[in-house]
């Protein structure tokens, strides 16, 4: 058996798995070294495209070198703005949107993303959702900021119409408090 269950980032990468066909569409909202959209890149095959944010020049740079020198640069529009504005730059609904949220690993904490923008952003991923389609958030509630997104997506996330969303917290419960969580929303597929 090799299933093993080890964090809230290998949660959200499997469910990535199971979600995603070659020629999907999916947006990556945080893009940072770009891990998150290689592998987006890699699922959707050369008939799927991927759109990536984020509000750090590095990021892009960083991202742009990694999927060129794995020869998927051609699967993926990278913008260099917040994710607040995925809805004037995705142009069509798509299969999947994921957020990473928290900084830039290795670099400056002081950007992080943002209670008022992470809000704003996922609201715009779930209209841009297909039917059947997924969003994932990983959230870090182990700094200041991170426990105020994890609050209020929770809030959010929970008055959603379960008519037309299913909402799941994954949450490793002897973790400690602090934690990394995997928020998971599925958009009715009728
Ligand atoms: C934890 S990192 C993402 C890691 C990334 N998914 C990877 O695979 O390497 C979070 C990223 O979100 C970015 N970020 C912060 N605010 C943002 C915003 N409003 N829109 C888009 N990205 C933002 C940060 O610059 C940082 O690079």
């Amino acid at each position: 058996m090799s299933y093993e269950l080890k964090s809230a980032r290998w949660l959200a990468a499997d469910i990535l798995r199971q979600v995603l066909s070659e020629g999907d569409e999916a947006v990556d909202a945080t893009m940072g070294n770009g891990h998150d959209t290689e592998a987006l890149c890699r699922l959707v095959g050369p008939s799927g495209h991927v759109y990536a944010f984020d509000i750090q020049a590095q990021a892009v740079g960083k991202t742009g070198q990694r999927l060129t020198d794995a020869g998927l640069a051609d699967r993926a529009s990278l913008f260099h703005t917040g994710h607040e504005h995925m809805r004037e730059k995705v142009p069509h609904a798509v299969r999947l949107v994921m957020f990473n949220l928290g900084w830039l690993p290795g670099s400056d904490h002081l950007i992080t993303t943002r209670l008022q923008t992470t809000l704003a952003a996922v609201e715009q991923g779930l209209e841009l959702l297909l039917p059947g389609g997924v969003l994932l958030i990983c959230v870090y509630p182990g700094h200041e900021e991170g426990a105020r997104e994890q609050e209020a997506l929770i809030r959010y996330l929970s008055s959603l119409p379960p008519q037309r969303f299913n909402v799941l917290r994954q949450t490793f419960l002897n973790a400690g408090p602090g934690a990394p969580e995997c928020l998971v929303v599925q958009k009715a597929f009728a």
